[in-house]
Order: C-alpha cells, then sequence, then structure tokens
C-alpha cells in the first residue's frame, strides 16, 4: 500500500504562497507515495493539482444536513471543487467545542458524499491513558458501514506544534490498540497516520512505527522541507 501524506495549512497561506506551492507539487515525481493537500475552504479553487499521486482535501465539513448553516461548508460545494478527502474531528476543532457526536456526524456525511473522512483522534497530555483516544475513534465510525477502511490520524496533542515527540514505541502502542479496536467493531483495516511536530530531521525515525503514513503542519508550509519528508519516504 503506498503511503499516504497529507498536508494541513490550518489558517496559513495566502495566493502567492499556495501558488509556489502548487508549481513544485505539480512537478513532484513520485512512484509510491500518495499526497493530500489540506488548505483553508477559500483557497480551494487555487489549487488546480496536476499530478496523479496528489488529490485535494479541506479542514472541516458541516454536520447538518441543512442549508440554513451560516459559515458552513456543504459536500456538494466540496465536490464542486474536486475535493477528495476532508480533516474531520481536529483538535484544534475540539478545542472550539467540537464534540464525539458532530464529529460522527461529519464522518457520515462525507462517507454519504463520497468524501474520504481523516478522523483525527489524540490524547491531551502525555500523562492520559491512551484508551481514552479509542473511545474517540469509536464514537467517530459509530453507525457507518463496516466495509470502509477508515483513515485515522493519531495526533496526539501534546505534539502538535510543541517540537515534542511522543517514542516510536508509544506510537506503536497506540497503532496496535487503534488497529484491534477498528477489527473488533467489525472493520477490516484502517489506514493510521501519525501527525505532531514532525519536519525533514525526525521523520525517518517516526516512520520506523507501525504507521501508513503521517499527517504534516507546520513543515507542509515549508514546500521544499515538504518535499524532502515526501520523497524520502517515497524512497523508502
Ligand atoms: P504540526 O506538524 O505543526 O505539529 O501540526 C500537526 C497537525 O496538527 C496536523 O494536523
Amino acid at each position: 500500500m503506498p503511503k499516504l501524506i497529507v498536508a494541513n495549512y490550518k489558517m496559513n497561506g495566502s495566493k502567492k504562497l499556495y501558488a509556489t506551492i502548487i508549481k513544485k507539487i505539480n512537478k513532484l515525481k513520485v512512484m509510491d507515495t500518495k499526497i493530500v493537500l489540506c488548505p483553508p475552504f477559500v483557497y480551494l479553487d487555487e489549487f488546480r493539482l496536476k499530478n496523479r499521486f496528489v488529490s485535494l482535501g479541506c479542514q472541516d465539513i458541516t454536520n447538518e444536513d441543512n442549508s440554513k448553516s451560516t459559515g458552513q461548508i456543504s459536500p456538494k460545494m466540496l465536490l464542486e471543487f474536486q475535493v477528495e478527502y476532508v480533516i474531520v474531528g481536529h483538535s484544534e476543532r475540539r478545542k472550539l467545542g467540537e464534540k464525539d457526536e458532530q464529529i460522527n456526524e461529519k464522518v457520515k456525511i462525507c462517507l454519504n458524499n463520497g468524501l474520504q473522512p481523516i478522523i483525527c483522534v489524540g490524547e491531551e497530555k502525555k500523562s492520559d491513558k491512551l484508551d481514552s483516544v479509542l473511545f474517540q475513534v469509536e464514537q467517530a465510525i459509530k453507525n457507518t458501514p463496516k466495509n470502509i477502511i477508515p483513515i485515522i490520524a493519531y495526533e496526539p496533542v501534546w505534539a502538535i506544534g510543541t517540537g515534542k515527540l511522543p517514542e516510536v514505541s508509544r506510537i506503536n502502542r497506540m497503532s496496535k490498540k487503534i488497529r484491534t479496536k477498528i477489527t473488533d467493531l467489525g472493520y477490516q483495516n484502517c489506514i493510521l497516520l501519525y501527525g505532531g511536530s514532525i519536519n525533514s530531521n525526525n521523520f525517518k525515525e517516526i516512520m520506523l512505527s507501525q504507521i501508513d503514513g503521517l499527517l504534516l503542519g507546520g513543515v507542509s508550509l515549508r514546500i521544499d522541507e515538504f518535499i524532502k519528508i515526501v520523497k524520502g519516504i517515497d524512497d523508502d
């Protein structure tokens, strides 16, 4: 299975920066890596991607099946811009009050409309029990068809944007727990990503753990460093 690398640009960037990023991404040659770029909604139309290894994603979606939702973005709108993936339940949205129930609604809205949710889970503090993460996984995919292969991004909140990394052994323990949970719930498999403080100096070490790819934040904006990571993974 090709490795999956997702760029979450968060609330960053500009038309100028994305023009540079897209130019370089369209020229990027990889063999066995899938890349997903998730810009803020207002820049989706700038992302005219001409690289079969690269797909478009976004950072959120509505949880409501109702056009009377000021400020929300519907799946139909996203599909018009060739969006294929949606980050759902990022800890930065959970912090704003998003609950497991809404995350589950968003996951179902994605799946009902042919969009692939990238479900973010992770413990708040390093001292927290890893099992709390399994509850987030279970709630997010509740009542979804068992024939899907969920994409789960393990992002320990304490590792996001802090420069702190979990040990490979911790990621492996989490990976095993999540994969076991997924099969216990009746799904065949999942695609498991890691996210939090990855850069071009530490990605190799993290890729030694039992994960299928990365969800990158800050480093995605530094396009040359981002490409270095992609190539480093693709070459392995
Ligand atoms: P950083 O890579 O900036 O720590 O962010 C990770 C993240 O939140 C990706 O969704």
